[in-house]
């Protein structure tokens, strides 16, 4: 798709992409293609696997590793990206997700408090200690756009999304909370996109994902959001043509979260019961 130079002259932050699936990898390559400049950032141990490095070579990029619980790696990658790019940004995305307990099949009445703390710490509070820090380094330009991934789990029980659907509560009150102060203060936005199932590395660790996958697609009207139509997305939202939309929780997928029962879904759940006549 042509995204008309779109972001041409802005400057930006992306946190999150692992590889090729992973959606802020979708969204860096679109940004590239709407003329913006940025520079990427992931975990250390993420970085091992190489893979990012292929996506800055493409996209004429910088990779700065940062543990996204550390203020002192944050602060390395403002400070990094604003003298890479030559100034302040213009907007930043945190796509960076992790829970221990879904990794290791623990239930949400069964958790480890030791890992449901580190998934709050690496999910969502990662996205407030990204806002504060670049709002005391004053980092990002007037009318920027700082854009979170979020999940309809935080709004709605759905089976096997575990302590991930509390640290996605948190992460949309966030934008809401700090959204506020940084339009108020800065005239910058801050909002979440709450996406479809999407299968990445992050995503097919959900219990269940195949058949979730399945589910939503027939249930939302248009079909599940891929990874590149989230992208789509997200490149209006970097974009001047959205600069009145702040502390918002936007979904998108397709119709899901407006569904309650689709033609679709009930024909295949009416076969489930032919099957064991
Ligand atoms: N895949 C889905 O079904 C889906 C749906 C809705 C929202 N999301 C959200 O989208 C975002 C991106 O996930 P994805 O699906 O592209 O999967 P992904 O596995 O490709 O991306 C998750 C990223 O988080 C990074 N990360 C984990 N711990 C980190 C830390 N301590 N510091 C810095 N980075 C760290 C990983 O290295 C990885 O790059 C996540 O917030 C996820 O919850 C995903």
């Amino acid at each position: 798709m042509i995204h008309n130079q779109l972001l041409k002259g802005k400057k930006g932050i992306i946190f999150g992409a692992l590889n090729d699936k992973s959606i802020a990898w979708k969204i860096a390559e679109r940004a590239f293609e709407a003329g913006a400049e940025f520079t990427l950032s992931n975990a250390p141990v993420a970085l091992r696997f190489g893979e990012i490095n292929d996506l800055a070579d493409k996209c004429s990029s910088k990779v700065i590793p940062a543990d996204a619980t550390n203020m002192g790696d944050i602060e390395t990658v403002f400070s990094e990206s604003m003298e890479f790019l030559g100034g302040k940004v213009d907007f930043v995305l945190h796509s960076i997700g992790m829970s221990l307990n879904v990794r290791k099949g623990n239930v949400y009445n069964d958790l480890n408090y030791n890992y449901f703390q580190k998934t709050l710490e690496v999910s969502a509070l990662s996205f407030h200690k990204i806002l504060q820090t670049a709002f005391k380094m004053d980092a990002i330009n007037e009318w920027g756009s700082v854009l979170a991934l979020s999940y309809v789990a935080a709004q709605r029980t759905l089976y096997g999304y575990n302590d991930m659907a509390d640290a996605k509560a948190l992460l949309e009150s966030i934008a809401r909370s700090f959204g506020y102060i940084y339009g108020r203060e800065r005239k910058v936005r801050v909002n979440t996109i709450s996406q479809s199932p999407t299968p990445t590395t992050a995503g097919s660790g959900v219990k269940g994902f195949g058949s979730l996958l399945d589910f939503t697609e027939r249930m939302s009207p248009l079909g599940n959001a891929t990874a590149d139509d989230c992208a789509d997305y997200s490149i209006t939202l970097f974009s001047d043509l959205t600069r009145k939309v702040t502390m918002q929780n936007l979904f998108h997928d397709g119709g899901f979260s407006s569904m309650g029962m689709s033609l679709r879904a009930m024909t295949q759940y009416d076969k489930s019961f032919k099957v064991k006549e």
